[in-house]
């Protein structure tokens, strides 16, 4: 087998392998089966604008799929904030993707877990947090907290696996927007970006 094809497969063996520690060590955190594929990533990562010169906020890295999308995009690793509460994964996240300012926190808790950076003002939010695993209260009162750290008409982007949003409209609040269906992800991923209305 030609050496770079071996390279890659190791690699992605690797993270299939941190991927189900992790569910091991906490299946309802993780959420999802196997990590998020790249076609995903990328999809995820398309809302970014790097021209804003603002930083982006990703929340539940994992394996780092969505970083590196989120890195190729063009945004430089400094200006990249990630939240992840497995110490497992952010261990790994920090070898692997040198300058970027990942945080081993709960991104439920915003300003605690940002600390000095909890009035930095984000171009986007990429989240990969399983939000069917936390109340729904929760989940507003995350997405509430979000959109007050971007310009309007920003977006929060998330992905899920259920077949409709993981958070209730409330129009006058926000508004919600189906962003795709990407079949080539195991299992097929839904995008919602968020915006404030
Ligand atoms: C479905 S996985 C996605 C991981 C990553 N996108 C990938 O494909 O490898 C969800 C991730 O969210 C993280 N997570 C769960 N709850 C969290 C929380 N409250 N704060 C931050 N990260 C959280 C999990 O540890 C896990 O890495």
């Amino acid at each position: 087998m030609e050496l770079r094809l071996k390279e890659r497969l190791g690699r992605k063996f690797d993270e299939e392998i941190r991927f189900f520690k992790g569910w091991m060590d906490g299946p309802k955190s993780v959420g999802a089966i196997c990590p998020t594929s790249s076609v995903t990533a990328k999809r995820m990562a398309s809302v970014i604008s790097p021209s804003s010169g603002l930083p982006v906020l990703e929340l539940g890295p994992g394996t780092g799929v969505i970083t590196k999308a989120i890195l190729e995009r063009g945004i430089a690793p400094e200006n990249l904030v990630s939240i992840e509460y497995s110490t497992d994964f952010y261990q790994n996240l920090i070898k692997t993707y040198e300058g970027v300012h990942f945080i081993n926190g709960d991104a439920f808790e915003l300003d605690k877990t940002l600390g000095e950076m909890k009035s930095v003002i984000f171009d986007s939010v990429i989240s990969a947090i399983p939000m069917l695993s936390f109340p729904m209260e929760s989940r507003i009162a995350l997405l509430e907290d979000l959109l007050d750290r971007m310009p309007a008409g920003r977006p929060v982007m998330q992905i899920t696996y259920g077949p409709v949003s993981p958070i209730i409209a409330n129009p006058d609040r926000y508004k919600i927007k189906h962003y795709d269906f990407v079949v080539r992800n195991i299992p097929p991923a839904q995008l919602w970006t968020y915006t404030r209305t």
